[in-house]
């Protein structure tokens, strides 16, 4: 399918899926959306991919919900189109791994956005925030939600009430992104991460994905219980006997997602 806003590639199993406005920093329009829900959803039905990265330009990742076509909207335009419902949702529903690779700014729905993905690779000039309340709003798609899981309350509320911007240090020692790269070697690190998973089984990949998203949204002990009774299913599969007779006969397993 053809995209205006978005640039979709797929190599060695990998679906490299840019955001491609750079008039407006990649500003999430509802095309944008549309299009990003459209492209996530045939990632995920396409067989030939196992894994999904998931970028913007060397200057923003996104620059937040696009104010210019917010502007005008009212309480009830808002409400009944429901603003970042149900279609940026699509991205939460998708089963395959999706990893975030972020360079420049990654502002308001572009934090929250990446925040969605399973992980988040960031080139040292990244900058994370939440800066809605300049906007005489808040945070409307996990800014006060995912990135308080990530961060923590105080660092939460300091990004969500001064707006302020956090640089990619700060945003590795806090737990929100997991590595840090050197800008240039940005997609190289997040496209060998996703070459690295398309390489294991992915059953179990989907499975590990599941599981550990499972822990934001339960007890640790039904957690816990929901990943043991996972990984007994596991046993279920013939990429288990393969994974560890692999291992046993020192070869590098063969995985067939069966
Ligand atoms: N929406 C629409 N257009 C945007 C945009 C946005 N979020 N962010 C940047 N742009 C546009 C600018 O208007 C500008 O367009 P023009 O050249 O036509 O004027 C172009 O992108 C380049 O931007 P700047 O000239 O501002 O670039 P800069 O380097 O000087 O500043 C920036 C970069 C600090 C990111 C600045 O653009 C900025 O502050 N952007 C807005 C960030 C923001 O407030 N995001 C939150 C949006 S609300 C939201 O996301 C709600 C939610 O949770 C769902």
């Amino acid at each position: 399918m053809a995209y205006q806003t978005l640039i979709v590639e797929i190599t060695d199993h990998v679906a490299l899926i840019r955001l491609n406005r750079p008039e407006a920093l990649n500003a999430l329009s509802g095309q944008l959306v549309s299009e990003l829900a459209a492209a996530m959803k045939a990632a995920d039905a396409d067989a030939d991919v196992r894994c999904i990265v998931l970028t913007g330009s060397e200057k923003a990742f996104a620059a937040g919900a696009d104010i210019k076509e917010m502007a005008s909207k009212s309480y009830v335009d808002v409400l009944t189109g429901d603003l970042f419902g149900p279609e940026i949702e699509v991205i939460q529903r998708v089963r395959k791994p999706v990893i975030a690779a972020v360079a420049g700014y990654a502002l308001g729905g572009g934090c929250e956005l990446a925040m969605m993905c399973d992980f988040i690779i960031c080139a040292d000039n990244a900058k994370f925030g939440q800066p809605e309340i300049n906007l005489g709003v808040i945070a409307g798609i996990g800014g006060t939600q995912r990135l308080t899981r990530f961060v923590g309350k105080s660092k939460a509320m300091d990004m969500n009430l001064t707006g302020r911007f956090m640089d990619a240090a700060e945003a590795e020692r806090s737990g929100l992104v997991s590595r840090v790269v050197p800008a240039d070697k940005l997609l190289d690190e997040a496209m060998g991460a996703a070459k690295k998973i398309a390489s294991k089984s992915a059953i179990a990949t989907m499975v590990a994905k599941e599981a550990v998203n499972r822990s934001y949204e339960t007890t640790l002990r039904e957690g816990l219980l929901y990943e043991r009774r996972a990984f007994h299913a596991l046993f279920a599969t013939e990429d288990q006997k393969e994974g560890m007779s692999a291992f046993a006969e020192k070869r590098e397993a063969q995985f067939r997602d069966r």
